[in-house]
């Protein structure tokens, strides 16, 4: 009987309730359980459980924790030029061998947007989505470099249906079919706080939720994309999430000091402005480059200073990355994945006399990988420090927050539009709102050619 060999995989770990409606639901329903839960890995969920309050570990690094190698706004003590770098990128990227990969898998709770987050209108006059800015970005790379730059996208099962939808809806914004790639990740189910009890959402379906980012290094290889970037001669991966619109995307800089650095790992940073900025932090432990997640960096940590005054754990990442395809090659063929991380979070859940429950308060695990774990295992792991006014700008918070909201980035965009039409000659005033395409122009350098010094614009723009 199905039900019977179902109870022997759940008995040992405590897991019955899973089939407490079994006899209820029709065949089909029984099926569809029966294999959520087969594909369940009992012993690891029950060990991870045990773990969970495992946090120690973090003040100890973090206690240990140097500044990281890498490159810093003021070039003084780099070891390579920004002109060299830039040199250097030109070549890779000429030579087609980057791609693009964004993270969209986030549900963008906080944002209270009921859509992928990927299509939020953030275009300050355009009001271009976000996905739309990111693409046209890519084209306009693609074709200053004369070489494609395909991108990846990462979508989660709440969000696949709807991203593909919309790209097919729009011609994907100009990208040519073969050059856009929309891949799911996984899920991990979502255990009760109290008891490691897995969640059920429905009598018939166990609640999951998205594994993280580090969830593309399994998806990647699972849907075959790993094989594609390979069979396209692709050698470095230009990471990025979805709800940044400053990114410049295989921006010269970043990507020649990756080149130059022999790194197979390279994170954008900014110099934090406040010690509990909600940012990753990047920092040296013996030897290796690593990110400790704001939530699990100690106050006194993050507070402790130089003789100089500066913060000692200064580097806050902005999730903008390229990695190796090596590297990731490497990790997502090995048998181990990336460690999961524990979040405490709300999941409506069907109790044991079937009513569904809303809780008010965090009441359930859910496990996540984080990408940036990938970063202690690569060779020559490197930060780069970037302006944040200039590389950016999160879309967060809905509005009426009191920072990363559409109103902010919005202002932010603006502003970078500005200080470009400056840098070329033009005269545009402090409040003036502007815009520029990214098919206009990807830079102030590609602006100097299409707008005469002395140009003034007094009137909300649009140059595109
Ligand atoms: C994240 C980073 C933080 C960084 C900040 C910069 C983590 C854990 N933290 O914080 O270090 O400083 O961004 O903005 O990454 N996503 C998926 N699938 C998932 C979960 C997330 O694709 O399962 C994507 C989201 O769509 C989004 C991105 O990952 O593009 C970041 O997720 P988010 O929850 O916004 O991370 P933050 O906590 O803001």
């Amino acid at each position: 009987m199905m039900k019977d060999r179902l109870l022997e995989i759940l008995k040992p770990y405590g897991q019955e309730h899973l089939l407490a409606f079994w006899d209820r639901l029709g065949p089909d329903q029984q099926r569809s359980l029966a294999r959520q839960i087969e594909a369940v890995d009992f012993l690891q969920l029950a060990r991870w459980f045990e773990g969970r309050n495992r946090q120690a570990d973090v003040r100890r690094l973090a206690e240990r924790a140097a500044a990281p190698p890498g490159f810093r706004l003021d070039a003084a003590k780099n070891p390579f030029t920004a002109e060299q770098a830039r040199r250097r990128a030109v070549e890779e990227l000429c030579a087609g061998r980057l791609a693009a990969v964004v993270v969209a898998g986030g549900q963008g709770t906080r944002l209270g947007f009921e859509h992928p987050k990927g299509m939020f209108p953030i275009g300050p006059i355009s009001k271009k989505t976000l996905f739309q800015i990111h693409i046209e970005k890519i084209i306009a790379a693609a074709r200053r470099y004369g070489a494609a730059i395909p991108l990846y996208v990462m979508t989660s099962p709440a969000t696949h249906d709807e991203t593909i939808a919309f790209f097919d809806a729009h011609g994907r914004f100009g990208l040519p079919s073969d050059q856009l790639v929309v891949f799911c990740q996984g899920t991990m189910p979502v255990l009760d706080a109290e008891t490691g009890r897995v969640l059920l959402d429905a009598p018939d379906r166990l609640a999951v939720s998205p594994d993280g980012h580090g969830g593309m290094l399994a998806a990647f290889e699972r849907s075959g994309a790993l094989a594609d970037v390979r069979r396209r001669g692709i050698r470095h991966l230009f990471y990025f999430q979805v709800d940044n619109p400053l990114v410049d995307i295989c921006g010269q800089e970043f990507v020649g000091y990756h080149l130059l650095a022999g790194s197979e790992f390279s994170t954008q940073v900014i110099a934090k402005r406040d010690p509990l900025e909600r940012v990753g932090n990047v920092v040296e432990v013996d030897g290796r480059s690593m990110v400790i997640e704001y939530s699990d960096l100690p106050d006194d940590c993050a507070r402790r200073r130089n003789p100089d005054g500066s913060l000692a754990i200064w580097a806050g990442s902005i999730a903008v990355h390229v990695m190796d395809v090596e590297l990731v090659a490497r990790r997502a063929e090995g048998v181990e994945g990336l460690p999961f991380h524990i979040a405490r979070k709300k999941a409506t859940y069907v109790d044991a006399a079937g009513r569904r429950v809303e809780p008010t308060s965090p009441n359930a695990i859910k496990f996540e990988r984080f990408i940036f774990d990938l970063m202690p295992e690569a060779n020559n792991a490197v930060v780069v420090e970037v302006d944040p006014s200039r590389a950016f700008a999160p879309l967060k918070n809905a509005s009426g927050a009191s920072e990363d909201t559409p109103e902010a980035v919005r202002r932010q965009m603006a502003a970078l539009a500005r200080d470009w039409l400056r840098q070329v000659g033009a005269e545009v005033g402090d409040r003036t709102v502007v815009e520029i395409s990214p098919l206009f122009a990807l830079d102030a350098e590609q602006l100097a050619a299409r707008v005469p010094r002395g140009t003034r614009i007094a009137e909300p723009s649009y140059f595109g």
